[in-house]
């Protein structure tokens, strides 16, 4: 009886088994699958073997080590978002063409307009300087689960939990720092399951070298964004320097360029389909192991939403930019960025709807409920989980929405007069206080002062008004009545509910649309000024959205958050028990990350195939002078017109991109791409329409990072822009 009973969970058990494996190969597609952004730290435990055997030929110590100089010292976050690599040993670097696009931008005027002719510095002194530039290079990692999760218990609230943790972290900082000139970090891995550190030394002193003109390095523009096949040469080189010691010092003419212990060696050997990729770099953020519910928010409350307002932005731009160069240059950085993130999202909604992966979780959780309830311990544990999660999404799905249509408002795309008016607020707060302190205000002015010549630098005030009608129209539209901030009752008291005759009236009269207004109103001390900004249209307009997203919207998301996060907590533990045979990697945070695969194509739709690279032949075809994105430069043209491709052409023409099936995120951008004997073979900067979805799923079918073939920018550099000497610093291979 016993026995008998023993077998029927025996098979039970089995079975379960079977169908977990079933729905995993469902869930990855077979065992093809290269996903993952791993650990360098861990690669010696849980990737080198694979890696070798998919052509790696180097060890996990020449990847990561701190006992010898190895590629990792090679690699560096380039700003806050993007990924670098040096390439000799004198601190020349190169990254995207995006990624260094708002720097490029910067020192771009119609006279002096790098964004169109590029830029060449042709000795060390042409070099331009960037004061807000900085570069900053991993020395180490540690895992610190023990020391972050001491005197933690399961049964602290959320609060007090955190409140330990906190400390502790900022002891193992301060530790980890002590007598260095380095600075330190402690992130959370699995949802707070593991912690790492990381020390990192940052330079400051970084100097555009190079940048192609923009009809190559964003060739195809936001037409080809996010899409394969694919000609790009989205590259641009820096220089850091570093004081007479090596070390990080602010930018000075003294400063020398920065010697490292190490640089990639460029290949000039090429690639080949099949061949071994690893892309090696600072993923920015991902959610692999979310619940359905999650995908559901996206699909239904948060993304079409965001699509449809970012759509009305951009046309607002457009239109101008279209008709007037010098509006062109103004806005080309601020309209990359919005575009980027809003074509991005369009390709998430296709492939997750492509790939159902609403339903692949569904039943992923109904899998794991079973399990749950097959042990009493468990179902004490976790018995609600699942439950827990869907309640807390019906509402978090809300707040986030609103949440992020606010931040369309108050962040970097909103309306920037209206910002700009909000700005303010600090200085109306120090004039109003019982004692003033002229030495703040006089700091506070400048700062003012500073962020008007900023804005008014690429400011065209027929966009911002349309913008603002637009964003208003479109908030009063989605968002629910009960979270409409206070304009929208005094544009129905004063203007009869029209937002046109608002905004009309708010272009006319607010100081904060024009240079000299703002400058002016900046100058004028007396109090009364103060109260003119509380009546001013584009504060009124500003506060009312910073206000209920400050005091309504965002605490109460952050408490869902809260609440998510530990329900998250919980749910990665118990997958890891739930399937033990499998090595979970963490999702992206910012930090040095390995992920690596091959070199492939892939069918985009019935019936078509897409190679796995691009070449200047497609250029080519692609030129048109109708067309901006499609403005191939007269050089270009010549130079294949006489087929004068040097040591860089292949088979009668130049190769330019190529894809493969490594994991990528935004923030890989300008990433190395590494062939199996650790040379430089591209560079990383996207990835392909139809596997965007990979941050919340992978498909291993047709998710592709996009790179630059290095054979490309040496091209460019050298038979394009006549910068050839460059070439002489770096190691060539062939
Ligand atoms: N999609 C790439 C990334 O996410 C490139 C973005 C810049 N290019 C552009 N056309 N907006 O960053
Ligand atoms: N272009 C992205 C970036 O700036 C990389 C593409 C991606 O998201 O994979 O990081």
């Amino acid at each position: 009886m016993i026995t008998q009973l023993l077998l029927t969970e025996n098979k039970q058990a089995m079975f379960r088994k079977i169908k977990i494996l079933l729905l995993i190969t469902i869930i990855s597609h077979g065992l093809t699958a290269r996903d993952g952004m791993w650990i360098p730290v861990l690669l010696e435990k849980y990737n080198i073997g694979e890696m070798q055997s998919l052509g790696f030929k180097l060890s996990a110590q020449d990847v990561y080590s701190i006992n010898k100089a190895s590629m990792k010292d090679a690699v560096l976050m380039f700003g806050s978002g993007c990924t670098g690599e040096l390439i000799s040993g004198k601190g020349l670097l190169v990254t995207n063409h995006h990624c260094g696009y708002s720097v490029i931008q910067s020192h771009s005027s119609i006279n002096n307009d790098y964004l169109t002719n590029g830029f060449w510095a042709m000795s060390s002194a042409d070099e331009l300087v960037n004061p807000t530039l900085k570069v900053t290079f991993l020395k180490r990692m540690e895992d610190v689960t023990l020391q972050v999760l001491a005197g933690v218990n399961p049964n602290m609230s959320v609060a007090e939990r955190k409140t330990v943790i906190n400390k502790n972290i900022k002891h193992t900082v301060e530790k980890a720092v002590q007598g260095t000139h380095y600075s330190a970090s402690v992130e959370p891995f699995y949802y707070g399951n593991q912690y790492f550190l990381f020390v990192n030394e940052v330079f400051n002193d970084v100097r555009l070298v190079g940048a192609p003109p923009s009809a190559i390095g964003k060739f195809g523009g936001d037409t080809d964004n996010w899409m394969w096949p694919r000609h790009t040469g989205d590259f641009s080189l820096f220089r850091i320097y570093a004081g007479k010691d090596n070390k990080p010092a602010p930018y000075s003419p003294d400063n020398v360029p920065y010697k490292s212990p190490v640089h990639f060696p460029v290949s000039l050997k090429g690639v080949q389909e099949g061949d071994f990729t690893m892309v090696f770099g600072y993923p920015g953020s991902t959610n692999q192991y979310v619940v359905s519910h999650h995908i559901k928010m996206l699909l239904n409350s948060v993304y079409p939403g965001l699509v449809e307002l970012r759509t009305a932005k951009l046309n607002a731009m457009n239109a101008f930019m279209e008709s007037d160069p010098a509006v062109r240059i103004k806005y080309a950085s601020k309209n990359a960025s919005l575009a980027n993130s809003w074509k991005r999202w369009k390709g998430e909604i296709n492939g997750l709807n492509k790939l159902n992966v609403l339903k692949l979780k569904q039943q992923y959780e109904q899998e794991f409920l079973e399990w749950i309830n097959e042990s009493e311990e468990r179902k004490n544990q976790m018995g609600n989980l699942l439950a827990d999660f869907e309640n807390y999404y019906t509402e978090y799905a809300i707040y986030r929405k609103v949440r992020d249509y606010l931040l369309e408002f108050i962040g970097r795309a909103g309306v920037e007069s209206a910002r700009l008016a909000g700005s303010f607020e600090k200085l109306a707060v120090m004039y109003n206080s019982e004692k003033l302190n002229e030495e703040d205000i006089t700091k506070e002015k400048a700062r003012l002062k500073n962020e008007i010549k900023l804005m008014f630098k690429d400011y065209h005030k027929p966009i911002d008004m349309e913008i603002a009608k637009v964003s208003l129209e479109h908030f009063k539209r989605n968002v629910p009545g009960g979270f409409l901030p206070t304009v929208y009752s005094h544009i129905d008291t004063k203007f009869n509910g029209e937002i046109n005759r608002f905004v009309t009236h708010y272009f006319n009269k607010s100081a904060f649309t024009n240079e000299n207004s703002a400058n002016s109103f900046l100058n004028d001390t007396s109090a009364r000024a103060m109260e003119k900004l509380e009546n001013d249209p584009a504060y009124i307009l500003f506060n009312s959205f910073r206000n209920i997203y400050y005091e309504e919207i965002n605490p109460r998301f952050q408490v869902l958050q809260n609440k998510i996060d530990s329900l998250n907590l919980i749910y990665m533990a118990g997958r890891m028990q739930f399937e033990p045979q499998k090595v979970f990697y963490p999702d992206a945070n910012s930090t040095l990350r390995v992920s690596y695969g091959q070199v492939q194509g892939y069918e985009a739709t019935d019936g078509i195939y897409f190679k796995y690279f691009s070449t200047l032949e497609g250029i080519i075809e692609k030129d048109n002078p109708d067309i901006y994105d499609y403005r191939v430069p007269e050089k270009l043209k010549e130079l294949h017109k006489a087929k004068d491709y040097g040591r860089y052409g292949v088979n009668g023409t130049v190769p330019v991109c190529f894809i493969a099936n490594n994991h990528t995120t935004g923030g890989n951008s300008g990433s190395p791409v590494i062939n199996g004997r650790g040379e430089l073979i591209g560079i990383n900067f996207d990835r392909a329409w139809e596997g965007v979805m990979s941050d919340l799923m992978f498909n291993p079918e047709q998710s592709r990072n996009i790179s630059l073939d290095i054979r490309y920018v040496l091209f460019i550099i050298d038979k394009f822009a006549g910068a050839g000497y460059l070439l002489d610093e770096m190691t060539l291979v062939n």
